[in-house]
């Protein structure tokens, strides 16, 4: 098989450029301690009532700018139902579930978790605006799937 000089340029060059870059992430991998995603905490789905912070699920104030907000999502709804925070101020959710994957969707934000079972999913929003906002599970999870749902009122002051 006859190869065009630039032909084997090329070949060269991408052969090297594979090393090059299979070599870069081995050394940041092992150098570096480099590894998949970790910190989730996890949890015991069948003692998530007897287990802090979901023993006192509702909205925490951690400081004047942080709040915590520890929900229990399960079949078909979120505990508690009732939940007020202040606009403007860092929100920590917390949420895990009893017992199969849900999800937590904060509707017109970029607040969208999945709820796995066994683990305590965490994510951090400002709200902007006060208002009343609709909470979603998008995750079908059993027959009355459609209609899991909540509210999370945010409030002027504080
Ligand atoms: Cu919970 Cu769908």
């Amino acid at each position: 098989m006859h190869l065009h000089k630039y032909e084997k340029i090329w070949m060269a060059f991408g052969i090297t450029s594979l090393i090059l870059f299979l070599t870069i992430i081995g050394i940041t991998a092992f150098g570096f301690h480099h590894h998949p995603a970790t910190g989730m905490d996890i949890i015991d789905p069948n003692k998530v009532h007897q287990t802090a912070p979901f023993d006192h699920p509702g909205v925490n104030k951690i400081d004047r700018d942080h709040y915590e907000v520890v929900l229990i999502a399960k079949t078909f709804g979120y505990e508690p139902t009732k939940l007020q925070v202040p606009v403007g101020k860092k929100i920590v959710f917390k949420l895990t579930s009893t017992d199969v994957v849900h999800s937590f969707s904060i509707i017109n934000t970029n607040v969208n978790m999945m709820i796995v079972p066994g683990r305590i999913n965490t994510k951090e929003y400002t709200f902007k605006k006060p208002g009343n906002y609709l909470i979603l599970c998008n995750e079908y999870c059993g027959a009355g799937h459609q209609y899991m749902h909540t509210s999370i009122e945010v409030v002027k002051g504080e």
